[in-house]
């Protein structure tokens, strides 16, 4: 069998509601670029990522004024009603260029201070796996499960808990078998590893590092920002 290649998969076709802001929040200013530009350049950061594609939502009117990253090809696709059907469509302008067992890294558009170091690093602990995984970040509070009027209901052990981040890397027909059969049976998957899940495997979690947030509330923009000059230092 030929050496797999690897995808990078970018779904950007969310409005990004909990901002509160003007613009889908992959297209705020972020140090003098668009989120989507950083992110695209982090994913990009890899040489053995062999393209990108991009899910957009259909009234996309800023994609045309981004700066591509230098040395991959990036195309675009029309993204669906949840981020589900993004990927799943993103997966479909695959064939043709990527064989069944090529992996696909799916990246969220607004983690634009993803490390090089750990998108390698993932790339280098999944090579050899037989179902993929993504990276993650164990939890460091005391977490609480609410019941009725915000009111605490139990503490759930944090112990084996983890935040899931991106990319999320699987094999491109597994990942669309399973995204195909939890959208046919009506199961909203909120990331690419449940919809593994539901289809009976078990990713792996590689701890990455804290600072690849996911910009969703107005605070996150200056934190990001704070985040990239201190990246750039170390
Ligand atoms: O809203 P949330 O931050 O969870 O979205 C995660 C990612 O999925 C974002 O990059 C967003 O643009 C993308 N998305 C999408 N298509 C949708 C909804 C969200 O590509 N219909």
């Amino acid at each position: 069998m030929d050496t797999p290649h690897y995808w990078g998969v970018i779904p950007a076709a969310g409005q990004g509601t909990r901002m509160g802001a003007q613009r889908p929040k992959q297209y705020l200013e972020l140090a003098g670029r668009r989120v989507l530009e950083h992110t695209l350049e982090r994913l990009a950061a890899d040489p053995r990522i062999a393209g990108i594609v991009v899910a957009l939502g259909p009234d996309d009117a800023e994609w045309r004024h981004l700066t591509m990253p230098a040395g991959v090809e990036v195309w675009t696709v029309t993204g669906g009603a949840e981020r589900c059907h993004s990927v799943l469509n993103a997966l479909e302008s695959l064939d043709g260029r990527a064989a069944p067992t090529d992996w696909v890294l799916v990246h969220d558009a607004a983690r634009p201070c993803l490390r090089p170091a750990d998108l390698s690093r993932l790339l280098d602990v999944l090579a050899g796996d037989p179902v993929g995984g993504l990276l993650a970040l164990p939890v460091r509070d005391t977490m609480k499960r609410a019941g009725a009027g915000d009111r605490i209901d139990a503490t759930v052990d944090r112990d084996g808990l983890w935040h899931a981040l991106t990319p999320q890397m699987f094999r491109l027909q597994a990942l669309r078998e399973a995204l195909d059969k939890a959208i046919a049976a009506d199961v909203l998957v909120t990331d690419e590893a449940a919809a593994m899940e539901w289809a009976g495997h078990r990713p792996r979690l590689v701890a990455g590092a804290g600072d690849n947030l996911k910009i969703t509330r107005p605070e996150d923009l200056p934190l990001a920002e704070y985040y990239l000059a201190r990246q750039l230092r170390d």
